[in-house]
Protein backbone atom coordinates (compact mmCIF):
# COMPACT_ATOMS: atom_id res chain seq x y z
CA UNK A 1 0.00 0.00 0.00
CA UNK A 2 0.70 3.17 -0.45
CA UNK A 3 1.99 5.37 2.04
CA UNK A 4 1.18 9.36 1.54
CA UNK A 5 1.97 12.84 3.39
CA UNK A 6 -0.81 14.76 4.68
CA UNK A 7 0.03 17.93 7.08
CA UNK A 8 2.79 16.26 8.62
CA UNK A 9 2.13 13.03 8.88
CA UNK A 10 3.26 10.13 6.69
CA UNK A 11 0.37 7.40 6.33
CA UNK A 12 -1.16 4.30 4.86
CA UNK A 13 -3.33 5.83 2.12
CA UNK A 14 -6.08 4.63 3.46
CA UNK A 15 -5.80 6.34 6.86
CA UNK A 16 -5.42 9.92 4.65
CA UNK A 17 -8.05 11.86 6.43
CA UNK A 18 -9.16 15.38 5.33
CA UNK A 19 -12.27 17.35 5.81
CA UNK A 20 -15.21 17.69 4.18
CA UNK A 21 -15.29 21.42 4.53
CA UNK A 22 -11.35 21.60 3.42
CA UNK A 23 -11.74 24.16 0.36
CA UNK A 24 -10.27 22.19 -1.91
CA UNK A 25 -13.42 19.99 -2.22
CA UNK A 26 -16.18 22.19 -1.61
CA UNK A 27 -14.49 25.44 -4.11
CA UNK A 28 -11.54 24.13 -6.09
CA UNK A 29 -9.50 26.30 -3.45
CA UNK A 30 -6.41 24.74 -4.45
CA UNK A 31 -3.02 24.89 -6.44
CA UNK A 32 -0.83 21.62 -7.21
CA UNK A 33 2.30 20.67 -8.95
CA UNK A 34 2.87 17.80 -10.26
CA UNK A 35 6.94 16.56 -10.42
CA UNK A 36 8.04 13.51 -12.41
CA UNK A 37 10.83 10.97 -10.69
CA UNK A 38 13.55 8.97 -13.39
CA UNK A 39 16.05 6.85 -11.72
CA UNK A 40 14.85 7.95 -8.09
CA UNK A 41 15.37 11.34 -8.62
CA UNK A 42 13.30 14.39 -8.88
CA UNK A 43 13.32 16.36 -12.56
CA UNK A 44 13.34 20.07 -12.94
CA UNK A 45 12.31 20.27 -9.16
CA UNK A 46 13.14 24.05 -8.09
CA UNK A 47 11.24 25.13 -11.48
CA UNK A 48 7.93 23.16 -9.77
CA UNK A 49 8.64 24.56 -6.34
CA UNK A 50 9.47 28.27 -7.76
CA UNK A 51 5.61 27.93 -9.96
CA UNK A 52 3.84 26.51 -6.85
CA UNK A 53 5.05 29.63 -4.80
CA UNK A 54 3.99 31.81 -7.44
CA UNK A 55 0.47 30.09 -7.31
CA UNK A 56 -0.05 30.56 -3.77
CA UNK A 57 1.21 34.20 -3.97
CA UNK A 58 -1.97 34.96 -7.11
CA UNK A 59 -4.15 33.43 -5.10
CA UNK A 60 -3.00 34.82 -1.30
CA UNK A 61 -2.92 31.60 -0.29
CA UNK A 62 -0.08 31.30 3.02
CA UNK A 63 2.50 29.04 2.60
CA UNK A 64 1.95 25.99 4.21
CA UNK A 65 3.85 25.68 7.29
CA UNK A 66 6.55 22.53 5.41
CA UNK A 67 6.91 24.81 2.69
CA UNK A 68 10.64 24.62 2.98
CA UNK A 69 10.96 20.73 3.55
CA UNK A 70 9.04 20.24 0.25
CA UNK A 71 12.45 18.45 -1.16
CA UNK A 72 12.59 16.44 1.84
CA UNK A 73 9.10 15.30 1.56
CA UNK A 74 9.37 14.54 -2.15
CA UNK A 75 12.48 12.54 -1.79
CA UNK A 76 10.97 10.88 1.47
CA UNK A 77 7.79 9.66 -0.22
CA UNK A 78 9.65 8.77 -2.97
CA UNK A 79 11.84 6.18 -0.68
CA UNK A 80 8.89 5.07 1.32
CA UNK A 81 7.24 4.05 -1.97
CA UNK A 82 10.25 2.35 -3.83
CA UNK A 83 9.55 4.88 -6.72
CA UNK A 84 12.07 3.89 -9.53
CA UNK A 85 10.09 6.05 -12.30
CA UNK A 86 7.13 8.02 -11.80
CA UNK A 87 5.31 11.44 -10.52
CA UNK A 88 4.86 13.10 -7.11
CA UNK A 89 2.19 14.88 -6.91
CA UNK A 90 1.42 17.81 -4.71
CA UNK A 91 -1.58 19.48 -3.34
CA UNK A 92 -2.12 23.16 -1.26
CA UNK A 93 -5.47 24.16 -0.50
CA UNK A 94 -6.70 27.25 1.57
CA UNK A 95 -7.78 24.18 4.19
CA UNK A 96 -11.11 24.48 6.34
CA UNK A 97 -12.38 26.71 9.13
CA UNK A 98 -15.18 24.09 9.20
CA UNK A 99 -17.90 25.16 7.64
CA UNK A 100 -19.04 26.88 4.22
CA UNK A 101 -18.70 29.86 3.16
CA UNK A 102 -17.73 31.92 0.37
CA UNK A 103 -15.36 34.49 2.24
CA UNK A 104 -11.90 33.21 2.56
CA UNK A 105 -11.32 32.38 6.13
CA UNK A 106 -9.05 34.18 8.41
CA UNK A 107 -5.10 33.31 7.16
CA UNK A 108 -4.08 33.64 10.86
CA UNK A 109 -5.68 31.08 12.44
CA UNK A 110 -6.74 28.70 9.24
CA UNK A 111 -3.94 26.12 8.13
CA UNK A 112 -3.45 25.61 4.76
CA UNK A 113 -4.04 21.89 3.78
CA UNK A 114 -0.90 20.18 2.26
CA UNK A 115 -0.96 16.69 0.32
CA UNK A 116 1.86 14.66 -1.51
CA UNK A 117 1.61 11.06 -2.74
CA UNK A 118 3.34 8.72 -5.36
CA UNK A 119 2.38 7.14 -8.78
CA UNK A 120 4.44 4.81 -9.74
CA UNK A 121 4.63 4.56 -14.01
CA UNK A 122 7.31 1.90 -14.73
CA UNK A 123 9.24 2.91 -17.29
CA UNK A 124 7.78 6.40 -17.67
CA UNK A 125 10.34 7.60 -20.12
CA UNK A 126 10.15 4.86 -22.62
CA UNK A 127 6.24 5.33 -23.05
CA UNK A 128 5.87 3.33 -26.32
CA UNK A 129 3.19 6.41 -27.45
CA UNK A 130 6.80 8.80 -27.83
CA UNK A 131 7.81 5.91 -30.87
CA UNK A 132 4.51 6.28 -32.34
CA UNK A 133 2.90 10.27 -31.71
CA UNK A 134 -0.13 11.04 -30.22
CA UNK A 135 -2.92 12.14 -32.32
CA UNK A 136 -5.61 15.30 -30.90
CA UNK A 137 -8.65 16.73 -31.48
CA UNK A 138 -9.39 20.89 -31.07
CA UNK A 139 -11.81 21.99 -28.73
CA UNK A 140 -13.34 25.72 -27.57
CA UNK A 141 -11.22 26.95 -24.63
CA UNK A 142 -14.08 27.54 -22.28
CA UNK A 143 -11.73 27.72 -18.89
CA UNK A 144 -11.77 30.72 -16.51
CA UNK A 145 -9.25 33.52 -17.12
CA UNK A 146 -6.44 32.54 -14.35
CA UNK A 147 -4.93 29.42 -16.37
CA UNK A 148 -1.17 30.82 -14.95
CA UNK A 149 -2.24 29.81 -11.60
CA UNK A 150 -1.75 25.77 -11.33
CA UNK A 151 -5.17 25.72 -9.68
CA UNK A 152 -7.09 22.20 -9.06
CA UNK A 153 -10.14 23.14 -11.35
CA UNK A 154 -9.63 20.80 -13.66
CA UNK A 155 -12.99 19.61 -14.88
CA UNK A 156 -13.22 21.22 -18.38
CA UNK A 157 -9.14 19.74 -18.80
CA UNK A 158 -10.80 16.08 -17.57
CA UNK A 159 -13.93 16.67 -20.16
CA UNK A 160 -11.71 17.62 -22.84
CA UNK A 161 -9.87 14.15 -22.61
CA UNK A 162 -13.33 12.47 -22.58
CA UNK A 163 -13.93 14.66 -25.93
CA UNK A 164 -10.64 12.96 -27.26
CA UNK A 165 -11.39 9.57 -26.28
CA UNK A 166 -15.17 9.44 -27.42
CA UNK A 167 -13.06 10.83 -31.10
CA UNK A 168 -10.66 8.16 -31.12
CA UNK A 169 -7.86 10.00 -30.13
CA UNK A 170 -5.38 10.92 -27.37
CA UNK A 171 -5.93 14.51 -26.16
CA UNK A 172 -7.53 17.93 -27.23
CA UNK A 173 -5.84 21.54 -27.73
CA UNK A 174 -8.05 24.04 -26.87
CA UNK A 175 -8.44 26.66 -29.15
CA UNK A 176 -9.67 30.66 -27.81
CA UNK A 177 -10.96 33.17 -30.84
CA UNK A 178 -9.59 31.35 -33.44
CA UNK A 179 -5.91 30.31 -31.83
CA UNK A 180 -4.55 27.69 -30.08
CA UNK A 181 -4.05 28.23 -26.15
CA UNK A 182 -2.83 24.76 -24.83
CA UNK A 183 -3.48 20.98 -24.07
CA UNK A 184 -5.39 19.39 -21.68
CA UNK A 185 -2.75 18.99 -19.42
CA UNK A 186 0.22 20.60 -21.55
CA UNK A 187 1.86 22.98 -23.76
CA UNK A 188 1.56 22.65 -27.77
CA UNK A 189 4.32 23.31 -30.52
CA UNK A 190 3.97 23.21 -34.27
CA UNK A 191 6.91 23.34 -36.44
CA UNK A 192 7.17 24.97 -39.71
CA UNK A 193 10.52 25.46 -41.77
CA UNK A 194 12.67 24.32 -38.82
CA UNK A 195 10.63 26.73 -36.68
CA UNK A 196 9.87 26.07 -33.59
CA UNK A 197 5.97 27.75 -32.95
CA UNK A 198 4.14 28.14 -29.25
CA UNK A 199 2.01 30.37 -27.88
CA UNK A 200 3.64 33.06 -25.69
CA UNK A 201 3.46 33.34 -21.77
CA UNK A 202 0.29 35.62 -20.31
CA UNK A 203 -2.40 34.70 -17.98
CA UNK A 204 -3.79 32.38 -21.19
CA UNK A 205 -1.75 29.75 -20.47
CA UNK A 206 0.02 27.87 -17.78
CA UNK A 207 3.83 28.50 -18.05
CA UNK A 208 4.99 25.24 -18.36
CA UNK A 209 8.11 24.22 -15.96
CA UNK A 210 8.83 21.66 -19.31
CA UNK A 211 8.26 24.72 -21.73
CA UNK A 212 10.48 26.53 -20.08
CA UNK A 213 13.41 24.10 -20.39
CA UNK A 214 12.82 22.54 -23.69
CA UNK A 215 12.67 26.07 -25.25
CA UNK A 216 15.84 26.82 -23.14
CA UNK A 217 17.40 23.38 -24.92
CA UNK A 218 16.24 24.13 -27.77
CA UNK A 219 17.75 27.88 -28.64
CA UNK A 220 20.94 26.23 -26.93
CA UNK A 221 20.89 23.93 -29.90
CA UNK A 222 20.88 26.81 -32.68
CA UNK A 223 16.73 26.07 -33.33
CA UNK A 224 14.61 29.26 -34.24
CA UNK A 225 11.88 29.61 -31.40
CA UNK A 226 9.22 31.97 -32.13
CA UNK A 227 6.44 32.26 -28.76
CA UNK A 228 3.18 33.37 -30.69
CA UNK A 229 -0.37 32.21 -30.69
CA UNK A 230 -0.86 30.13 -33.81
CA UNK A 231 -4.12 28.70 -35.49
CA UNK A 232 -5.59 25.66 -35.85
CA UNK A 233 -5.56 26.04 -39.66
CA UNK A 234 -1.73 26.86 -38.93
CA UNK A 235 -1.19 23.67 -36.90
CA UNK A 236 -3.02 21.06 -39.28
CA UNK A 237 -0.10 22.58 -42.40
CA UNK A 238 2.70 22.30 -40.02
CA UNK A 239 5.60 20.05 -40.82
CA UNK A 240 5.25 18.62 -37.39
CA UNK A 241 4.13 19.22 -33.60
CA UNK A 242 4.74 18.23 -30.17
CA UNK A 243 3.31 18.91 -26.58
CA UNK A 244 5.57 19.38 -23.39
CA UNK A 245 4.34 18.33 -19.60
CA UNK A 246 5.88 16.80 -16.73
CA UNK A 247 4.63 13.57 -17.24
CA UNK A 248 4.78 13.33 -21.14
CA UNK A 249 8.42 15.15 -21.61
CA UNK A 250 8.01 15.81 -24.96
CA UNK A 251 5.75 13.90 -27.09
CA UNK A 252 4.99 13.84 -30.67
CA UNK A 253 1.62 15.00 -32.12
CA UNK A 254 0.99 12.91 -35.63
CA UNK A 255 -2.44 13.99 -36.39
CA UNK A 256 -5.02 16.97 -35.86
CA UNK A 257 -8.62 17.02 -36.38
CA UNK A 258 -8.10 13.73 -38.81
CA UNK A 259 -4.95 15.56 -40.50
CA UNK A 260 -2.00 13.99 -40.60
CA UNK A 261 1.07 15.89 -40.28
CA UNK A 262 3.61 15.93 -42.16
CA UNK A 263 4.57 11.93 -43.28
CA UNK A 264 2.06 11.58 -40.09
CA UNK A 265 5.27 9.70 -38.46
CA UNK A 266 6.53 11.37 -35.06
CA UNK A 267 8.86 14.73 -36.51
CA UNK A 268 12.49 15.05 -36.20
CA UNK A 269 12.93 18.29 -33.58
CA UNK A 270 9.88 16.84 -31.73
CA UNK A 271 12.00 13.62 -31.58
CA UNK A 272 15.58 15.50 -31.24
CA UNK A 273 14.11 17.61 -28.22
CA UNK A 274 12.63 14.76 -26.46
CA UNK A 275 15.95 13.03 -26.51
CA UNK A 276 17.93 16.38 -25.28
CA UNK A 277 15.48 16.73 -22.55
CA UNK A 278 15.42 13.38 -21.09
CA UNK A 279 19.23 13.17 -21.02
CA UNK A 280 19.43 17.13 -19.92
CA UNK A 281 17.04 16.78 -17.39
CA UNK A 282 18.08 13.48 -16.32
CA UNK A 283 21.53 15.05 -15.48
CA UNK A 284 19.98 17.92 -13.61
CA UNK A 285 17.75 15.92 -11.50
CA UNK A 286 18.05 16.17 -7.63
N1 LIG B 1 -0.20 19.28 -16.26
N2 LIG B 1 -0.73 23.25 -19.43
C1 LIG B 1 -1.62 22.66 -18.60
C2 LIG B 1 -3.06 23.08 -18.69
C3 LIG B 1 -1.20 21.67 -17.69
O1 LIG B 1 -2.08 21.10 -16.86
C4 LIG B 1 0.17 21.29 -17.66
C5 LIG B 1 0.70 20.27 -16.69
C6 LIG B 1 1.05 21.93 -18.56
C7 LIG B 1 2.53 21.60 -18.59
O2 LIG B 1 3.22 22.12 -17.46
P1 LIG B 1 4.53 21.41 -16.88
O3 LIG B 1 5.49 21.30 -18.00
O4 LIG B 1 4.98 22.31 -15.82
O5 LIG B 1 4.10 20.04 -16.39
C8 LIG B 1 0.57 22.91 -19.41
C9 LIG B 1 0.22 18.31 -15.27
C10 LIG B 1 1.35 17.44 -15.73
C11 LIG B 1 -0.99 17.52 -14.80
O6 LIG B 1 -2.02 18.15 -14.61
O7 LIG B 1 -0.90 16.31 -14.58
Amino acid sequence: MRTVYVNGDYLPETEARISIFDRGFLMADGVYEVTSVLDGKLIDFAGHLARLERSLNELDMKKPAAFDDLLEIHRELVRLNGIADGLVYLQVTRGSDGDRDFVFPDAATTEPTLVLFTQSKPGLADNPAAKKGIRIISIDDIRWGRRDIKTVQLLYPSMGKMMAKKAGCDDAWMVEDGHVTEGTSNNAYIVKGGRIITRHLSNDILHGITRAAVLRFAREAQMEVEERAFTVEEAKSADEAFVTSASAFVMPVVEIDGVPLGTGAPGRVATRLREIYLDESRKAAV
